[in-house]
């Protein structure tokens, strides 16, 4: 029998990528045309269905501005940010794991004094975070750079607030001469990522939740070490184990202990139940 178009246009259009300069380039598109081939002619891609997937992208390009990024949360939304991440950052049994970034980072937060009250007036349950960082073998780290940002209680971050951005729950604090932080925040509220978009229509039709467990995010840094980009998530949240961005890893949750009104932590006196959290973080030698 003789071959068909569809047996033979994959290798066509391979072929056509001969010249390309750009050796990994190649590799990536080749890659790209064999599996986005395969996978059309797996389904039997209809008229109908190609052109509805072409408006679905237009839809996505059109949602994107300077502060919402939807291609990003189709990444998130389909594992493919989390993937890369384990690629390019794999587990260390010794070292912190780390997280995806999310949409929410601003590069310039404010430097904060050890043990800062990082709310700004953001409501939310009031929670000190502490604990120490250290390498790989437990030596203390001072002045690794650990750069926050979270959701409120209510689970709102800042930027997804009407009007001005008016910056909080954010900064960035160093560890003292032995490695250790404090600082206060929330008790960051599980959240539903942005579902106004194509990414909120494609979770309802795939019967999906929208929610992220209650996490703090944070950058941690230090001279000579690997930079982890990673999340401290509430053990006790109920999306823990259905995390819609595949961001949780057993080794990042963190119990946030309840105590009724009285000495905080910091000495403070508080009116109101707070929570204590203790989570110490090691961090790999660069290569
Ligand atoms: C976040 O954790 O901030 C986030 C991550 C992925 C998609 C949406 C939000
Ligand atoms: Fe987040």
């Amino acid at each position: 029998m003789n071959p068909t178009v569809e047996t033979t246009l994959t290798q066509t259009v391979l072929e056509r990528f001969a010249g390309c300069p750009d050796a990994r380039f190649k590799t990536i598109m080749n890659s790209l045309v064999t599996h986005l081939h395969a996978f059309v002619r797996d389904v039997r891609l209809t008229d109908d269905e190609w052109m509805q997937a072409i408006q679905y992208l237009t839809a996505v390009g059109k949602k994107c501005t300077d502060t919402r990024q939807e291609f990003i949360l189709h990444s998130d939304l389909l594992g493919v940010s989390s993937l890369v991440l384990e690629i390019n950052h794999p587990p260390h049994a010794a070292s912190l794991e780390s997280a995806v970034l999310g949409p929410f980072y601003l590069e310039d937060a404010p430097a904060r004094p050890l043990g800062a009250d990082l709310t700004d007036g953001m409501p939310g349950e009031p929670a000190f975070y502490s604990g120490c960082v250290t390498d790989t073998a437990g030596r203390p780290i001072a002045g690794a750079t650990l750069d926050i940002w979270s959701a409120d209680g209510a689970g709102f971050y800042d930027v997804q607030l009407p009007g001005p951005l008016v910056k909080r729950g954010r900064g960035k604090i160093m560890t003292d001469a032995d490695g250790r932080y404090w600082f206060r925040s929330v008790k960051p509220a599980d959240y539903p990522v942005p579902t106004d978009g194509p990414g909120g229509v494609m979770l309802q039709k795939l019967g999906r939740t929208p929610d992220r467990p209650g996490h703090l995010h944070l950058i941690v840094a230090a001279p000579g070490y690997t930079a982890v980009v990673t999340q401290i998530f509430v053990a006790d949240s109920k999306f823990l184990d259905n995390d819609a961005v595949f961001g949780v890893k057993k080794s990042l949750a963190a119990k946030f202990e309840r105590h009724a009104p009285g000495r905080a932590p910091n000495g403070e006196q508080m009116n109101v139940p707070y929570c204590t959290v203790q989570f110490d973080m090691r961090l790999l030698a660069a290569a």
